[in-house]
């Protein structure tokens, strides 16, 4: 994204023209940055040639997935829709892992009948539950285990899941309970150990803390493991001022915990695959003045992207056309829902706006339409993906004939 000629463009097409042309507000995914990210991760992970599974959770559209699993991605779903969407996409089932904490008997039946990768289990319960499906369709299924490593991710604490007092995983006592469990269970073939502490992490120090943890728990037990899906939580540049992880640090830690070791490495990336090649285009509906600031009231809200109302979460907000001016009043970004949370941002020295303006919420890409939903009954934006310089419709602006 730049400026050229004070229009802010994204791959050589202009934001205004896009917005008059596809109304607002629209999601705009540029193929190119996708690509790039993609490349980027694959480089960074050279030496351990790991798998990759994109987690599907951060951006659902299949279009995308497709294109991402062109790269030989495979996907991490975390519900049967998300499965049957990556294997919409094309995602090959020899690549889908399965995570999450309550996965229900027929979503287990689908994933056994689907032949994926990996179900990775959470609890006791659950394994008892694979169990008994795969027995009664006299199967063997592949799982994982995820472990709690009781390690803080150092990221906002909403989106944190790698410590004692969060839902996902099991403690260490459990994980050899476990083992052994599945060592009697003839229909479960544990081959994979999981972890995920979290997601946008900028510090690779947590990644290491991890690493050690897992490490010595492979070393008190005999199983052993094929796999070690070490999950997702790249981080990414919201704004400026951020760090950035260092990936060649998390790659080194990586290096060495793999020394005598003859396991294959899953990731599980999201919004270090998507983040950044997903902007949020949307219109100054109306200014409103108040004594300290202005309010400038947006035609996208809270429903459209969530991350600001659930976790405070800046996302930077670009004019699509430069003029220069700065306004004297603060300026606070709000959609019309009828929430005090339905905010994005409140910026000092913004330039000056008029209604009907066009600004770009930038670094949407993940967890935006995917976290979308249609409250206030509003409908969900339009999906544009730019590729070779051409403008794709990737999901129509959905209809309120669809939701009423
Ligand atoms: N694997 C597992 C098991 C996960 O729970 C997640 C994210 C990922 C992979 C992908 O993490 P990523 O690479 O995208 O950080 N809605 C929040 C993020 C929630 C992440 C949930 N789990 C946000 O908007 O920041």
């Amino acid at each position: 994204m730049k400026y050229i000629n004070k229009k802010l463009s994204i791959d050589k097409h202009y934001f205004q023209d896009i917005a008059q042309k596809y109304n607002t507000p629209t999601y705009c995914y540029s193929y190119s940055k996708l690509r790039e990210n993609i490349l980027n991760f694959k480089k960074n992970f050279k030496s351990i040639s790991p798998l990759i599974c994109f987690a599907v959770k951060s951006n659902t559209n299949v279009n995308l997935i497709q294109e991402i699993a062109k790269f030989g991605l495979g996907a991490d779903v975390v519900s049967v829709g998300e499965m049957m969407m990556a294997l919409k996409a094309g995602v090959n089932p020899k690549k889908i892992v399965f995570s999450g904490v309550g996965k229900t008997t027929d979503e287990i039946k689908y994933a056994i009948d689907k032949k994926i990768l990996l179900i990775n289990a959470e609890s006791k319960s659950e394994i008892e539950e694979i169990n008994r499906v795969a027995k009664i369709k006299n199967k063997i299924v592949k799982i994982g285990l995820r472990l709690n490593p009781n390690t803080d991710a150092k990221t906002l604490s909403q989106i944190s899941t790698g410590k004692k007092e969060n839902k996902f995983g099991v403690n260490e006592k459990t994980f050899y309970e476990i083992i052994d469990y599945c060592k009697n269970s003839k229909n479960i073939d544990l081959n994979c150990l999981s972890v995920h502490i979290g997601s946008q992490i900028l510090d690779h120090k947590p990644y290491e803390k991890m690493l050690k943890v897992v490490d010595n728990i492979l070393k008190k037990t005999s199983h052993k493991f094929e796999y070690i899906d070490l999950g997702g939580g790249m981080g990414i540049k919201y704004t400026d001022d951020s760090k950035k992880l260092n990936y060649k640090k998390y790659n080194l830690a990586i290096k060495k915990f793999l020394k005598n070791k003859k396991c294959k490495i899953i990731f599980e990336p999201g919004r270090s695959i998507i983040g950044n090649a997903g902007t949020l285009i949307t219109k100054v509906i109306y200014i409103k003045d108040s004594e300290s600031k202005k309010f400038i009231i947006l035609d996208a809200a809270m429903n459209d992207l969530m991350r600001p109302a659930l976790y405070g979460a800046i996302h930077k907000t670009l004019p699509v056309i430069k003029s220069g001016k700065v306004s004297k009043k603060t300026y606070e970004f709000v959609g019309p829902i009828c929430e005090t949370t339905d905010k994005f941002v409140t910026i000092k020295n913004f330039q000056e706006l008029q209604e009907k303006d066009y600004v770009a919420i930038c670094d949407a890409g993940a967890y935006g339409m995917s976290l979308s939903s249609n409250y206030n009954l509003r409908t969900k934006p339009l999906e544009l993906l730019i590729k070779n310089n051409k403008i794709k419709i990737i999901r129509k602006r959905q209809k309120h004939k669809e939701i009423i």
